[in-house]
């Protein structure tokens, strides 16, 4: 049956001029809703992300009894509960299309006196749990899944959990912050090692409400026993939004950028090292810190691009900006190698055949591997490119269309809003030649 879905159009070429501020750091932004709830006194924060994501984050804690203002123009005001003081939902907590609200929330949920359901939209419910279920499991809580690992999440509240030690299989942010923050309801040290450096967040963020841990080489831990007090939170730009526009101005002639206040934590900023290994020129001006944060304005200048082989360290440091990456590899000269990354399979969407299927229609050759892809740079056509409703795909190409030779066409778009709000206007304002309307799908 046909339907109507979000569809943008772009005309070809163009190039990207100007100044913006890109909107509010999701994972910040979730983080600062989760640890507010739980912390003593008031939690302000500014910059917040009024995405979709983050507004399952807020609804969540709503249902659990926490007072929550806003968000209004970025300000939300959190009246914290205390590590105890969360109530019962008594309906299912709804996190859409979250995979960050559901892994954070399940630890976090373990550790309280009551139940708990969590699920999500058709993606999230179709996304891995155990890795975060499995780890939770040993620290004594109790969690049903379907039979596949997957969400609905059926969480047993009033379990006595006990520290572990777990030397995490993945490298991944959402399975360690879930873990410290069932830690905090642990009895004893809970310790998580790392395989890799992931964003760290969760611990910044727990130094900046007070609450002590301690890193040990690649091992982080914490013990509960602390409390968190309220604090200020200043949320800076999100430097994934941000990438579309690195990507977009590198590779459209001509095109010239200046993006403020980005986040640069060191364990976000692979995607400027790996443009600049292509050939990419990002000028980081004006760098300072802000609330615990790195924070700097990035210039960008288009430059031809060339392929590289990706270095695997940076795959975690750049988890998320892969999409645009591959239409950066896309427009540079020769060939660009990715390994290391089968994670990007169990983003939104299977983000290496996705990528692959959508680069193939605009006549780009790009050919997936178990664990990353490898694409020869080329001239992009016009064409139809489905997004499976993950806004970074959407965006992605999106911004290819600035080197491409005829319109292209993204449909089912409308999970742009879960990260990225206000993203038409703005790369219109730059200079993308983009429209976005509700179009029936032929
Ligand atoms: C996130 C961690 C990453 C990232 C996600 C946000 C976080 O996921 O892809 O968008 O806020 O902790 P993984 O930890 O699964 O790599």
């Amino acid at each position: 049956m046909a339907h109507s879905t979000l569809t943008f159009r772009i005309q070809p070429g163009g190039k990207l001029q100007g100044e913006l501020r890109v909107p509010g750091d999701k994972s910040v932004s979730h983080r600062s809703i989760m640890m507010g709830a739980i912390a003593e006194g008031v939690t302000e924060v500014s910059g917040f992300l009024s995405a979709e994501d983050c507004l399952s984050t807020i609804q969540a804690f709503r249902q659990m009894g926490v007072r929550i203002e806003g968000p209004e123009a970025g300000h939300v005001r959190i009246h914290g509960v205390g590590l105890h003081g969360l109530t019962g939902s008594e309906a299912p907590l709804d996190l859409g299309n979250s995979g960050t609200s559901m892994r954070l929330l399940s630890g976090l949920l373990s550790g309280q006196a009551f139940d708990s359901v969590l699920f999500g939209d058709e993606s999230l419910n179709r996304r891995p749990m155990k890795r975060v279920t499995e780890p939770l499991k040993s620290m004594g809580a109790v969690i049903d899944t379907t039979n596949a690992g997957t969400a609905p999440l059926h969480i047993h509240g009033g379990q006595r959990l006990h520290g572990i030690a777990y030397d995490m299989p993945v490298a991944s942010a959402q399975v360690k912050s879930c873990l410290l923050l069932a830690g905090l309801y642990a009895d004893g040290e809970t310790r998580v090692r790392e395989p890799a450096p992931t964003r760290d967040h969760t611990e910044r963020m727990l130094t900046g409400f007070g609450y002590p841990w301690r890193r040990d080489g690649d091992w982080i831990a914490l013990s509960s026993g602390g409390s968190l007090r309220g604090t200020q939170i200043d949320v800076p730009s999100d430097i994934s939004s941000a990438a579309f526009f690195l990507v977009g101005a590198s590779i459209a002639p001509g095109s010239d950028v200046l993006l403020r206040h980005v986040g640069m934590n060191p364990t976000r900023t692979g995607v400027i090292d790996i443009l600049r290994l292509m050939g990419a020129e990002l000028e980081v001006l004006n760098a300072r810190i802000i609330g615990g944060e790195p924070v700097a304005d990035i210039r960008v200048r288009s430059r031809p691009l060339h392929g590289i082989v990706i270095p695997e360290h940076l795959v975690p440091l750049s988890i998320d900006e892969f999409p645009a990456l591959f239409v950066a590899a896309a427009c540079a000269e020769g060939e660009t190698v990715l390994t290391g990354a089968e994670e990007l399979r169990v983003k939104e969407s299977d983000r290496i055949q996705v990528m692959a299927d959508g680069l193939s229609a605009l006549g780009i050759e790009a050919n997936p591997t178990p664990d990353g892809i490898r694409i020869r740079g080329g001239q992009l056509g016009g064409g139809a490119i489905v997004s499976h409703g993950d806004h970074r795909i959407a965006m992605s190409f999106a911004i290819s269309a600035l080197r491409a030779q005829g319109e292209v066409v993204v449909r089912d778009c409308r999970n742009v809003a879960t990260s990225f709000p206000g993203f038409v206007d703005l790369a219109a304002g730059l200079g993308l030649a983009i429209t976005a309307a509700d179009e029936t799908a032929p």
